[in-house]
């Protein structure tokens, strides 16, 4: 029996990685801790919530008492760290919560297991879940390795490549027993819409323009939730300590070709005649700091751990659009009250 503490399970990528070690590890005890921000929805967490290997604790990591407190109650053996503030409009908005979150949580976090782990590091394991945009913008070459120098461009991905640093410099000081892993973006059921994906979805159902930044030429690598989650299993359980690995789908796409696939696809499933929805697209003034081209190359993951994407993106794309539409209730209970606020005051300033 191991215990396993995974934060920021109520999100979108948490709430697939509760999923699956809940399903796949019945030996394993999984403790959720989320703060239910804006982005945490137990509604998330429905299938697993009342199965006996698992726990919800509602904390904050930035609290240090708390997490002193629940390390103390639980005597982890493991931690995934997903919890952040993970929007780069939100951090653009409000810098200093991405600062406290994900810089201050991680270290807290780090701290607590250190302390708590300090008899002896043996089986224990710090896994830290990073982003590609850790390491900048790439022009039309190349591809993010693990060896790529950070070059951080909006808050939010300054202050990942922050909690990186304090990660990997627990691992040199203290010898606690890290590894960390960058994803591309991911897109999947559950993604709240604030990202692309589900943003222009929803929009796109309710006929309302769909917001694209600049010239729509921007590139993004696009991997499907399931396969992150099933990377970080593999990781968790194989990875090497003090190791990084990048996780990306292969799958680069700008945006204005994803957005007119997925219109393609909308406008398949919801019965309206093609082209319908290609007219709702409308470009708007560029987010500032916007990088150009995110790219991974994920060649260590697959050589070294064996794993690699499962499904193409039309196939993954078009699960993602039946799942929003299957599930309009949970959309309708997070796109009314705050979200109509957020949306006004972002989408209003073009
Ligand atoms: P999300 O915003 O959907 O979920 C974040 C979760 O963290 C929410 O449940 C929220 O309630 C919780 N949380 C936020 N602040 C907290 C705090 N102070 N204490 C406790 N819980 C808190 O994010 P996501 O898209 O699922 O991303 C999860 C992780 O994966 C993040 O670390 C993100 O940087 C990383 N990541 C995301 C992507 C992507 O495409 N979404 C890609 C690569 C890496
Ligand atoms: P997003 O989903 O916010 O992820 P990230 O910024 O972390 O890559 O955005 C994906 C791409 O889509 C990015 O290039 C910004 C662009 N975008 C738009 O053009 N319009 C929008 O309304 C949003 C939310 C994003």
């Amino acid at each position: 029996m191991k215990t396993i503490l995974i934060t920021g399970g109520a999100g979108f990528i948490g709430s697939h990685v509760v999923d699956l070690f809940v399903e796949k590890y019945p030996n394993y005890q999984i403790v959720n801790l989320d703060a239910l921000t804006y982005a945490g929805n137990l509604e998330n967490l429905k299938h697993v919530a009342e199965k006996s290997n698992y726990i919800f604790e509602k904390e904050d990591i930035t609290n240090v008492d708390a997490i002193n407190r629940l390390f103390a109650k639980y005597q982890f053996d493991g931690v995934i760290h997903l919890a952040a503030e993970s929007h780069v409009d939100r951090s653009i908005l409000d810098p200093l919560s991405f600062v406290k979150t994900n810089v201050l949580g991680t270290v807290n976090l780090l701290h607590a297991a250190k302390e708590s782990w300090k008899s002896s590091f043996e089986g224990k394991r710090f896994y830290h879940i990073s982003t590609d945009e850790v390491y900048g913008s790439l022009s039309c070459e190349g591809k993010f390795k693990e060896t790529t120098s950070y070059d951080p461009r909006s808050p939010y991905s300054a202050s990942k490549a922050s909690s990186d640093h304090f990660v990997r410099a627990f691992y040199h000081t203290f010898h606690l027993p890290i590894v960390v892993s960058n994803c591309s973006n991911n897109y999947g059921a559950r993604q709240f819409p604030e990202k692309l994906i589900p943003l222009a979805i929803n929009n796109i159902k309710y006929n309302k323009p769909i917001p694209i930044y600049g010239k729509g030429a921007n590139v993004r690598d696009w991997l499907y939730v399931k396969d992150h989650a099933s990377a970080i299993d593999l990781i968790f359980h194989q990875g090497s300590d003090g190791e990084t690995y990048n996780i990306g789908g292969n799958n680069e796409w700008t945006n204005i070709d994803l957005i007119r696939l997925l219109c393609e696809i909308m406008d398949k499933k919801l019965g309206r005649s093609a082209g319908t929805s290609a007219r709702l697209i409308t470009f708007i003034t560029d987010r500032a700091g916007h990088d150009l081209r995110y790219a991974i190359d994920s060649s260590k993951l697959q050589q070294e751990l064996g794993w690699k994407p499962s499904l193409q993106f039309a196939e993954g794309l078009e699960k993602t659009v039946e799942w929003y539409l299957d599930n309009e209730v949970w959309m309708t209970n997070i796109t009314t009250g705050a979200y109509q606020q957020y949306y006004e005051k972002l989408y209003k300033l073009n």
